[in-house]
């Protein structure tokens, strides 16, 4: 068996799997984000290691058999964060989170040096962790004087259970300090970013083992001797590790509070002027990429609050049947946009507004705007000679039909709907501790899930959405010379 561990932004979920690959148990520990000043969005490496103590004491408990059979851990992470360490491995203040915005400034530097965008692959975002190293150098000389390893969150889970610094591709590709198409540091990037090799992590992929699981842990939580630790994965990578999204073709939608288009890479093709991801794979020579949309079921729930109805209603209100768009449009900007704008300060918009406008034409508009701000994504990602041909549909969004007919017919593409059950990030770290421990080939282990049903476009309404897409397109260079 094997244990994944998801380091979530907002607690830790640990899920057990049988010799066959099939979920056991879970057990998860909530825990916060601090933000002492705005922007700020903290917390404190103390509190994972709490929390994962406390779901193998809890898993522990309720399922010792399967903990005793537990040969390999994988941990997925939320990707981007900065731990700092001193000589002595212990954290110097708290970890700076993926969704921190302090450092834009030093991101703005980094990102305009030649070469750096070639590079990484990608854009340099004030969240990730080249710019906060900058910024604490800045501001907090004495702590950057002390640093001896920065480590990603995934990668400080590593540390505490196999007590070696080691973190794999696919979250070290989000740093800026890496060579996403070498697999390795970039020292002309360190070099940049005013950091050394030696204070970097060793490397492996995401499926390779990274140690084994400190004799003392594997005692305390029951677990045989000699379990495997693999080098593990940024949270995205993770997510697809479990949805089977490994070769060209493959990939999912997301939709929760934000939205993500994934698609996985056989090749390295970078593209960070239309502001997609390009990251390493958790698995050795794959990439995948992905577009980003800060606001998706965030849009609906906005619509809710202010109109004092639930989501649900809202989309009931729509009826079965696919409707071809209205005259409004909505801009799913509420909280600025990242592919394929790169555009903190944008906020949304409705367009085309009439007398007779109701709730029910908002509601189509905001589901609308979502799917055509996906459509972008896919636009980036076929730029880049993506293959959209199999998408998977998850997240809570993916619980509307209406909005899963809408986003086929706009993507022009088929969604896949799981038949339920595990398929995310701790499925995915779950599997890749299952490939470091046997060796196996990544891809017997990372399979797709049973699909439901398949939701395909509706081609009568093919030409209408054509068009209201082309409408979506023109409206964003007006919103942005209003603001
Ligand atoms: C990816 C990103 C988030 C974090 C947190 O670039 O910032 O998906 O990994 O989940």
């Amino acid at each position: 068996g094997a244990l994944g561990l998801d380091l979530g932004t907002s607690g830790l979920r640990a899920l057990l799997i049988d010799e066959a690959g099939q979920p056991v148990g879970a057990a998860e520990r909530a825990y916060g984000v601090a933000h002492p000043h705005p922007g700020w969005s903290e917390q404190d490496p103390a509190d994972w290691i709490a929390a994962l103590e406390a779901v193998m004491a809890d898993l522990a408990a309720r399922f010792p058999e399967a903990m005793a059979g537990v040969r390999g851990i994988g941990v997925s992470g939320h990707m981007h964060g900065a731990t700092l360490l001193d000589a002595a491995m212990t954290p110097i203040r708290p970890c700076i989170l993926w969704n921190d915005t302090r450092s834009h400034a030093e991101a703005a530097r980094l990102d305009a040096l030649p070469g750096l965008r070639e590079t990484s692959g990608n854009i340099v975002f004030p969240g990730f962790t080249a710019p906060k190293l900058d910024w604490v150098r800045r501001h907090e000389p004495e702590a950057f004087a002390r640093v001896a390893k920065v480590l990603l969150p995934a990668a400080f889970l590593n540390l505490y259970l196999t007590g070696r610094a080691v973190a794999d591709m696919s979250d070290s590709a989000g740093t800026s300090w890496f060579d996403t198409g070498r697999r390795d540091w970039s020292d002309a990037l360190l070099e940049a970013g005013h950091m050394r090799r030696g204070q970097m992590p060793d490397l492996v992929e995401g499926s390779d083992p990274a140690g084994t699981l400190r004799p003392e842990l594997a005692a305390r939580w029951g677990i045989g001797p000699g379990a495997v630790v693999a080098g593990g994965a940024g949270d995205n990578a993770a997510a697809a590790c479990g949805t089977g999204a490994l070769a060209e073709g493959q990939g999912f939608v997301s939709l929760g509070t934000s939205g993500v288009l994934l698609a996985a890479r056989d090749g390295y093709r970078p593209d960070p002027g239309n502001a997609l991801h390009t990251f390493c794979h958790a698995v050795p020579g794959r990439w995948y990429q992905m577009g980003v949309i800060l606001s998706a079921t965030d849009s609906l729930n906005w619509l809710a609050r202010i109109s004092g109805q639930s989501p649900a209603d809202l989309t009931r209100a729509l009826g079965e049947d696919l409707q071809a768009p209205g005259r409004v449009r909505f801009l799913p900007y509420l909280s600025g946009e990242r592919t394929p704008h790169n555009d903190a300060t944008i906020r949304g918009a409705f367009t085309g507004l009439g007398a007779e406008t109701g709730l029910p034409d908002l509601t189509r508009a905001v589901l609308e705007g979502v799917a055509f701000a996906l459509r972008d994504c896919a636009e980036a990602l076929r730029g880049a000679g993506a293959d959209l041909g199999h998408l998977l549909a998850i997240g809570g969004g993916a619980r509307s039909d209406y909005w899963l007919r809408l986003i086929a017919t706009v993507l022009g593409v088929p969604l896949q709907v799981p038949a339920g059950g595990e398929l995310g990030a701790a499925l995915g770290a779950a599997r890749l501790g299952r490939v470091a421990a046997s060796g196996a080939a990544p891809e017997t282990e990372m399979t797709p899930p049973a699909i439901a049903r398949t939701v395909a476009p509706e081609p009568a309404l093919a030409d209408a959405f054509e068009e209201a897409y082309r409408g979506f397109r023109a409206a964003y260079p007006g919103l942005k010379a209003i603001q």
